[in-house]
C-alpha cells in the first residue's frame, strides 16, 4: 500500500516536473491524442451561401481534407464546437464526479431538451431524449397498448426497428400487422396517401411510416398521412432518422402523434444520443417501458425518462450540435444538401449504364441517392473507392434495389460531388 502510494506520489511529481517544462498545466493536457486545432469562428451565414462559406462551415470539422464523406444517412462526424463541448463536460465530471459538481448537468440536459423543442417546432414538454431512433421506435412498439382485434399499419420500407420490431411485437401482443409496399421509382405523394387510406379499417389503431428512406431515399407525405390518420382517431409514428437535422421539420404543422430521431445521423451530434417527440394528446395512451432513476424535470419526461444514469456530456453536446445547425440556419442547410444531391442526380443520369433508385423530383426525394452502377461488384466498388479514391458511401448490398448510396450533407461541396461522378464514370469504363 505505502509502495504504491510513494509510487503514484512520484509519477505526480515527475508529471508535474513535465508541465512545467512544457509551459505549465495546460500544455501538459494537450497530448496529441486529445488536442484538435480550434478551427476559426464560422462566420454569419450569407443571403447567399456560396463556396468560400460552404468551406468555412467544413472547417468547422476535423475530417481530413481529402476525405469526401458522402455517408450522412448511417453516421455524420460531429463539428469541433460538439467535441469541444463533450470532452469539457467529460473532463469536469471525471475530475469531479459529485452530486455537487453535477447539478449543472442535469440543468444541461433540460436545456438540450428546450433547444430540441424550438429544432421541431413543439413544447419541452413532449420531448423524450433517448439513445437513438430505434430504441425511440420501440419505446413506441412496446408502449402503446395493443392487442387482439388491433391493427398497425406499417410501411414495407420501414428500418427494422420499425418493422421487425412491430412484427415481433405483434406475436407477443396479439395485434395484427397490414402492409404498404413500397414502389420503384417513387409514384408520388397521392399515390402513397391513397395506398395507406386503403389499409386503415375501424381496427387500426396505428400507423407507423418513414419520413425519408434510408434505402433510396424516398420521401413520404408526413403531413397528409398523420392528417388520414388523425382523423380516423389512429395513431401515428414517424421514424425521422433520416428527416431530423436534414429538413426543416415542423412537427407542429405535421402534427404526428410520435416521431423519433438519432443525434449522430444529420444533425452531427454525438453518437448514441436520439429524441422520441410525444404529442401531448398522445401521453396518456403510452406506457413507459423503463422505471428507473434520474427522469426528466418537466412534462411526459417526468415519468417517460427514468433511463438510469446517462452520459450528460454528451446530451449537452447534442444541445451544442443543434445550435450549430441553427446558427447556420436549418433552411440553408436542407437548401445545400438538396443543391448537392441535385448536382449528383444530374452527373448520374448521364453516365452510361448507371440505373438510379432515387426519383430526381426533389418534392419525392432528399439527400439519400441509391443506384445500381451497371454490373460492377458493389463491395469490391465500394471498396475501391475508399481506398482509392477517398470517397466513402455506403454499398447496399442483397437483392432489394442493390447498389451504392451516396448522403451528401452540408459539410461536402460541390467539388466533392465532381470527383465522385468522375471515379464512378472511371469505374464504369474501366471496371472496379
Ligand atoms: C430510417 C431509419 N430508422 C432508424 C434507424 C436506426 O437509427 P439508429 O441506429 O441511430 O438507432 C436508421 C439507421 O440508419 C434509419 O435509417
Amino acid at each position: 500500500m505505502e509502495l504504491k502510494r510513494r509510487f503514484s506520489n512520484a509519477i505526480s511529481r515527475r508529471d508535474f516536473a513535465r508541465s512545467v517544462a512544457l509551459g505549465g498545466p495546460a500544455a501538459f493536457l494537450a497530448t496529441p491524442a486529445l488536442a484538435w486545432r480550434r478551427p476559426d469562428p464560422l462566420p454569419a451565414t450569407p443571403a447567399s451561401p456560396d463556396e468560400r462559406f460552404w468551406d468555412s462551415v467544413r472547417k468547422q470539422f476535423v475530417m481530413p481534407a481529402d476525405l469526401a464523406m458522402m455517408n450522412a444517412a448511417n453516421l455524420c462526424p460531429s463539428s469541433s464546437p460538439v467535441l469541444e463541448t463533450m470532452y469539457s463536460n467529460t473532463r469536469d465530471i471525471d475530475r469531479d464526479a459529485s452530486f455537487n459538481n453535477r447539478v449543472k448537468m442535469a440543468e444541461g440536459k433540460e436545456n438540450t431538451r428546450k433547444l430540441l423543442a424550438e429544432f421541431l417546432r413543439v413544447t419541452p414538454e413532449e420531448i423524450v431524449i433517448t439513445r437513438n431512433t430505434s430504441e425511440s421506435n420501440n419505446l413506441v412498439s412496446s408502449g402503446v397498448d395493443l392487442k387482439s382485434g388491433d391493427e398497425v399499419v406499417l410501411f414495407s420500407d420501414n428500418h427494422p426497428s420499425n418493422y421487425i420490431a412491430w412484427k415481433e411485437k405483434a406475436k407477443r401482443f396479439g395485434f395484427t400487422i397490414q402492409v404498404v409496399d413500397q414502389v420503384n421509382p417513387h409514384p408520388g405523394g397521392d399515390y402513397y396517401v391513397e395506398a395507406f387510406t386503403r389499409r386503415l379499417n375501424a381496427r387500426t389503431k396505428l400507423l407507423a411510416f418513414t419520413h425519408l428512406t434510408s434505402t433510396v431515399g424516398d420521401l413520404l407525405p408526413a403531413e397528409e398521412l398523420c392528417r388520414i390518420a388523425r382523423e380516423r382517431g389512429i395513431l401515428t409514428l414517424i421514424d425521422g432518422a433520416q428527416s431530423f437535422g436534414l429538413l426543416e421539420v415542423d412537427l407542429g404543422r405535421i402534427q404526428p402523434d410520435f416521431y423519433s430521431g438519432s443525434a449522430h445521423k444529420w444533425p452531427c451530434g454525438p453518437k448514441e444520443t436520439g429524441v422520441l417527440y410525444i404529442h401531448k394528446s398522445a401521453q396518456s395512451k403510452i406506457w413507459p417501458s423503463i422505471y428507473s432513476a434520474y427522469p426528466g424535470a418537466i412534462g411526459i419526461s417526468k415519468t417517460f425518462e427514468a433511463f438510469g444514469q446517462r452520459d450528460e456530456p454528451a446530451i449537452i453536446a447534442f444541445g451544442e450540435a443543434l445550435k450549430f445547425q441553427t446558427k447556420i440556419g436549418r433552411k440553408a442547410i436542407e437548401k445545400r444538401a438538396r443543391e448537392l444531391t441535385q448536382a449528383l442526380i444530374e452527373g448520374l443520369k448521364k453516365i452510361d449504364g448507371v440505373k438510379l433508385w432515387t426519383h430526381p423530383d426533389p418534392r419525392r426525394s432528399a439527400a439519400v441517392v441509391s443506384f445500381q452502377p451497371g454490373g460492377l461488384n458493389i463491395k469490391k466498388l465500394s471498396d475501391a473507392l475508399y481506398e482509392r479514391d477517398r470517397i466513402a458511401g455506403a454499398p447496399r448490398l442483397g437483392e432489394d434495389r442493390p447498389g451504392l448510396r451516396f448522403s451528401p450533407h452540408f459539410y461536402n461541396s460541390h467539388k466533392e460531388v465532381e470527383r465522385v461522378l468522375a471515379a464512378i464514370k472511371r469505374y464504369m469504363a474501366a471496371g472496379a
